[in-house]
């Protein structure tokens, strides 16, 4: 049996090169304020591989995906181990498009620091009297491109996001930045709506497009999950101040209350994020995990 070893290692996802596909696999790691907390949630990858499941699924009329299969019985044999059931997706291999393509349905976070001093987001003029949490007349797209390890992603206006894609694909500039603007509008849209209607908030996400070997654009990475996007609760929302976070109230909330934890969570602040992660994948899906 080939053996295989992740050729990337991200703070929660791992990634194996099986040939001509890709498996992503999403551990049971968790991050807070960015720092990889000792614990595991147990099933929190599995729900994350489903919920990405889930969504590509919703949304292949729109546009293709890299998806091919969650089933590790269409994978190399190494990953038909117990750590690899559930939580891996064979992916198609593309050529990533180097713009992480951000979607805002409501303002919060650095959107609402920024909005409160210029009155912009991302160069974006949005409307006087906003309140935090507030949600925006329309989605805004505010592209950015990724930093380099360690460094954050920096924020880049359409315009710019044009120029990076011209230097890149030469001749495509326009086209592909137009087309990724469109794309991620018309799935949060659609997505946000359909989960509304389920009493989650998409408040905002990130989506990755690469092309397939004939050119086209397709949906890569993962989609819609809570570590890509943030959910809120429908009940209790209220703008005027910060929502909680769907999935990670009850451990930012703990962690804030113990600063000298030392990122060590105790079981019952994890029992009930796992119950969260599996909540959240209930509501969307109509199916228990
Ligand atoms: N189908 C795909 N083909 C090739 N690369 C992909 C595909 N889907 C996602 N990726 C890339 O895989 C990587 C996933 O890494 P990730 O764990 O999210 O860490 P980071 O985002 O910090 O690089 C990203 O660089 C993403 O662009
Ligand atoms: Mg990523």
């Amino acid at each position: 049996m080939t053996e295989y070893k992740p050729f990337k290692e991200g703070k929660v996802r791992e990634i194996y090169d099986v040939g001509d596909a890709l498996v992503m696999v999403a551990t049971d790691r968790i991050s807070a304020f960015d720092v990889i907390l000792k614990n595991k949630i147990t099933k929190k990858g599995a729900v994350l591989t489903q919920m990405s499941k889930f969504w590509f699924d919703y949304t292949k009329d729109l546009l293709p995906n890299h998806m091919i299969s969650v089933d590790t019985a269409d994978m190399p044999a190494f990953f038909r181990q117990p750590q690899f059931e559930g939580n891996s997706m064979l992916c198609r291999k593309l050529t990533m498009l180097p713009i992480e393509c951000i979607v805002r349905g409501y303002i919060t976070g650095s959107g609402w620091a920024s909005y409160q001093k210029t009155g912009k987001v991302c160069g974006i003029t949005l409307p006087e009297g906003l309140r935090e949490s507030d949600k925006l007349p329309e989605p805004i797209y505010t592209p950015s491109t990724k930093a380099d390890l360690g460094d954050h992603d920096e924020n880049i206006s359409y315009e710019q996001s044009i120029d990076v894609l011209e230097k890149h694909f030469p001749g495509k500039g326009a086209e592909y930045a137009q087309k990724l603007r469109d794309y991620t509008v018309a799935l949060y849209k659609k997505c946000a709506d359909y989960a509304l209607s389920r009493g989650i908030i998409i408040a905002d996400t990130k989506f990755e497009f690469g092309l397939d070997e004939a050119g086209n654009i397709v949906l890569g990475d993962e989609m819609l999950t809570p570590d890509s996007s943030r959910f809120w609760p429908l009940e209790g929302y209220e703008p005027g101040h910060g929502q909680p976070s769907f999935d990670k109230q009850f451990v930012r909330d703990w962690l804030k209350a113990h600063p000298d934890s030392d990122y060590l969570l105790p079981q019952d602040v994890i029992d009930k994020t796992i119950a969260k992660y599996l909540e959240a994948y209930q509501l969307l899906t109509g199916k228990e995990l």
